[in-house]
């Protein structure tokens, strides 16, 4: 690998972020009643994506951030064509590994199931969807459900994608499959109204990243469209909605649980 790319996807994979989609695809191991070795695999690769999709994010051409993670951005540290490149690799090492993982490989069919997931969940269609609509969304006045449906798909589908891709691995019932994804969906959006809602509420220096960002681009965001109080009273819903979705797991569920009240009262 060339030296420049394989040190940027080293500095953006090993920078410090929080593992949230990881630590969720564990819990959601931990609930379905499989060993976390089954789905290192899928751990790896929802990070990865995430990486690849921040590098991305933070470039010129799109939010033109250079403060991620309380460091320069990829681009700054390096250069745009290195950051392009290494995100573009991430990506392509995110299915490198679930096509190779030695515990996937062993249950095919589970396998083919867990990169259609990710396939689906980050393309056109998805993740990659909603940061195309984000950005058309910039200087514009949309409405609630319009910026729902943006954040759904920039944000809420690779966590989605975390919780549920474990899911294939396990057999559930398909009330126990529609109440685990129903959780998933909403806890999805919440963590992205939560973070809209921490760009008003912290510092620069608390974030890691420019507190002033979404203002600098007029970014359609949960406060921006609803106010601050009337976003916080969505999130509060929301997440409630995600939690009761867990009641039918008993006590399996508290790693989910756990991790869905860090998204709510994380500070970065
Ligand atoms: C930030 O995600 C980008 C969004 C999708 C809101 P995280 O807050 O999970 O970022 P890191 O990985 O912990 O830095
Ligand atoms: C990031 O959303 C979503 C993706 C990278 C897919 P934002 O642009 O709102 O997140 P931050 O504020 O840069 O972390
Ligand atoms: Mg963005
Ligand atoms: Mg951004």
């Amino acid at each position: 690998m060339p030296e420049r790319l394989l040190e940027a996807m080293k500095y953006s994979v090993l920078g410090g972020g929080k593992r949230v989609r990881p630590l969720l695809a564990y819990a959601s191991s931990e609930l379905v009643g499989i060993s976390p070795e089954m789905v290192d695999g899928i751990a790896a690769s929802v990070e990865l994506v995430h990486a690849y999709s921040l590098i991305h994010d933070d470039l010129p051409a799109m939010d033109d951030d250079d403060l991620r993670r309380g460091r320069p951005t990829v681009h700054r540290a390096f250069d745009e064509a290195t950051a392009v490149l290494a995100g573009d690799a991430l990506q392509a090492l995110a299915f490198e590994t679930l096509c190779t993982d030695p515990i996937l490989a062993q249950h095919p069919a589970s396998q083919m199931r867990v990169i259609k997931w990710l396939a689906q969940t980050i393309g056109a269609t998805g993740m990659v969807g909603g940061q195309a609509l984000d950005l058309a969304a910039e200087n514009k006045v949309i409405d609630e459900a319009g910026l729902q449906e943006i954040h759904r798909r920039k944000t809420g589908q690779l966590i989605r994608a975390a919780i549920m891709m474990p899911s294939e691995l396990a057999s559930l019932s398909a009330h126990q499959r529609e109440q685990l994804d129903l959780f998933a969906n909403e806890i999805g959006l919440v963590f992205q109204i939560r973070d809209d809602l921490l760009e008003i509420e912290q510092d620069t220096a608390t974030l890691g990243k420019n507190a002033a960002s979404d203002h600098n681009k007029n970014k359609s965001t949960y406060p921006s469209v609803l106010g601050a109080d009337e976003a916080r009273k969505r999130a509060d819903e929301i997440y409630n909605r995600a939690i009761t979705a867990l009641d039918t797991f008993g006590t399996s569920n508290k790693g989910l649980k756990w991790l869905a009240e860090l998204i709510m009262t994380r500070s970065h």
